[in-house]
Parts: structure tokens; sequence; C-alpha cells
């Protein structure tokens, strides 16, 4: 009967039984899925992430903001060993990144959910099938000679309709809108039963009512499912009015990092204090 506290959303959940002993906060709060220290990365011998501490709980979002070329895509990277750290720890759902066993690469990326500014779909195959590859990129991975199965499909499917485009199945990818298009992507990754979601960008590509309703979307998995998100943003009031949290770069080095209700623009007006103007182009 016992649940594994990290499967359970930080806010209170209707489906958890009423006879279990419900976990405290406190030991939820002891279970971050991604966890680091100190972290540095290095190119060319320049540090461009310098001292960054993160922690991700189950069932929050959490907003990553700075200017361009801060390192919030490096940050990304370096949660699934796509990026040179030079020192810290970084820790991933129960990987540590820094000292990986041999395979070990492959789970944890197979464990880790992404969506992308340009959503990275293949634009000539049909919505399924894009959804049914996040499949190929989870533990235990299919054999692709079989072909997916039948359980694969409805999972696919149902978490298209939950995504709100089961109507769009059998069209190709490149048919849909940017929205939609975004929405495929993150049916994608749930199809991977990741532990953790990573955003780069996810609506930088889409007008801001779209953005608002894929950011929406992106919250609600987390609060619902217990997959804390972290989406990289560049435009504030959509960071403000989506995350649970704010971590702020600027030049590598964490300078904000806090609860969303405790902060506002001018809070998070340093980030932004020397850049150039009109030399933004939200990368
Ligand atoms: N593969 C790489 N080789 C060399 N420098 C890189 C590489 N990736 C990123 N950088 C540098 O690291 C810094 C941070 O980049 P990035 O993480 O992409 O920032 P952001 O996503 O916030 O725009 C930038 O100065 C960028 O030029
Ligand atoms: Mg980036």
């Amino acid at each position: 009967m016992t649940r594994v506290a990290v499967a359970e959303g930080a806010s209170s959940r209707s489906a958890l039984s009423t006879t279990e002993t419900p976990t405290p906060a406190s030991l939820r709060q002891t279970l971050p899925l991604v966890s680091v220290r100190g972290l540095e990365v290095a190119y060319d011998g320049q540090n461009v992430l310098d001292g960054v501490d993160l922690d991700l709980f189950p069932g929050e979002m959490v907003a990553l903001l700075g200017a361009s070329g801060s390192g919030k895509s490096t940050l990304m990277r370096s949660l699934t060993g796509f990026a040179p750290i030079s020192a810290g720890s970084v820790r991933v759902a129960g990987h540590d990144v820094t000292n990986l066993r041999r395979g070990e690469l492959r789970t944890l990326r197979s464990e880790v959910g992404q969506v992308f500014q340009q959503f990275n779909l293949i634009p000539r195959l049909s919505v399924m099938t894009n959804v049914l590859t996040g499949a190929l990129r989870g533990a235990g991975a299919i054999n692709v000679a079989g072909g997916f199965s039948s359980a694969h499909r409805r999972r696919a499917l149902e978490l298209l309709d939950r995504v709100g485009i089961a109507h769009k199945a059998t069209a190709p990818a490149r048919s849909l809108s940017g929205g939609q298009q975004q929405r495929v992507a993150i049916a994608r990754a749930l199809m991977q039963q990741p532990q953790v979601i990573l955003a780069d960008e996810p609506v930088a590509s889409l007008d801001p009512k779209l953005a608002d309703s894929v950011l929406e979307l992106l919250r609600e998995i987390a609060t619902e499912d217990g997959i804390p998100v972290l989406v990289s943003l560049h435009v504030l009031p959509l960071a403000l009015a989506h995350s649970d949290r704010i971590v702020g770069l600027r030049h590598g080095e964490m300078l904000v990092s806090g609860a969303t209700s405790q902060l506002d623009a001018a809070a998070l007006a340093p980030l932004y204090d020397d850049e150039e103007h009109g030399d933004d182009d939200h990368h």
C-alpha cells in the first residue's frame, strides 16, 4: 500500500487513499529529483556556469531566466550529461551525472523528457508516430523492428487526448500549427514516462496566447503527475504567471532563486542589466 513519495505531486491529490499515512511535507522535500551543487561548466577554459545550485522537487514548475548567453541551455544540458562539467555535483533521478556507470547515461537520458523551442518533430511522420518515438527513448526501449505494441498505441492516443489533439493523430506533424506541434512534443516526452521534464524556450516560437496555453499544460503535468518541470523563458510576465519558483542566471552565476510569489519584475531586472539594447536574439 505504501506509495513512493517521489511519485506524488507537491500539491495534495485526491487520488491518494485516505487510509494511507500522508507523506509529510518535510519528507517530500528531502527528495529532490534534481539536485545541483556548485556546478561549473567551462568551454575553452572559460566558465559559462559558475557555482550554480538547483533543486527540483516533485510537482513544481521552475522557470529559468537569464539574458541570451547567460547559461540556461548549458545548465539544461548539464542535467543530461551533454556539457563538460568541471566542478560540482549533479544528481538527476538518482544518477550521479558526474560519475555515471557504464550504460547509465542512456538510462538517465531515457528518464528525462525534453521539449525544445523548434519542437524537433519528424515532419513527414504522423503525429501518432512522433509520440510513439518517445517510447523508443523510454526505459526498456522496445524492439523497433517489431513495431509498436497496441499498449504503446493506446498510451500514445491517451496522451494525445490529454494534450488536446487526438483528432490530429493521423495527420503529418508538419501540417500542424506551432502550438499543436509543441503539444505533440510534450506528449512524446510523456511517452517516455519521464522523472523530470526539461523545456528549453518551449514557447519562444509561439504567439502569446499559445504560449500561455502550452505553459499551462506543462504546469498541469507538473502538478498532476508530480513531474518537476524546468522551463527556460525569456519573457518575464510568462515566468511570473506560470511558475512556482524562479531561478535566474547572469553570466553563468545564479543571481536569483526564490518563490515566484515573492518576486516581481523589479526583482528580476538585474538579470538583464547589462544586456545590450537591440541585441536580444532571444536564444
Ligand atoms: N558548445 C559550446 N562551445 C563553446 N561555448 C559554448 C558552447 N555552448 C555554449 N557556449 C557558450 O556558453 C555561454 C552560455 O550559452 P547558453 O547556455 O547557450 O546560454 P543561453 O541558453 O542562456 O542563451 C555562451 O557564452 C555560449 O557562447
Ligand atoms: Mg539557450
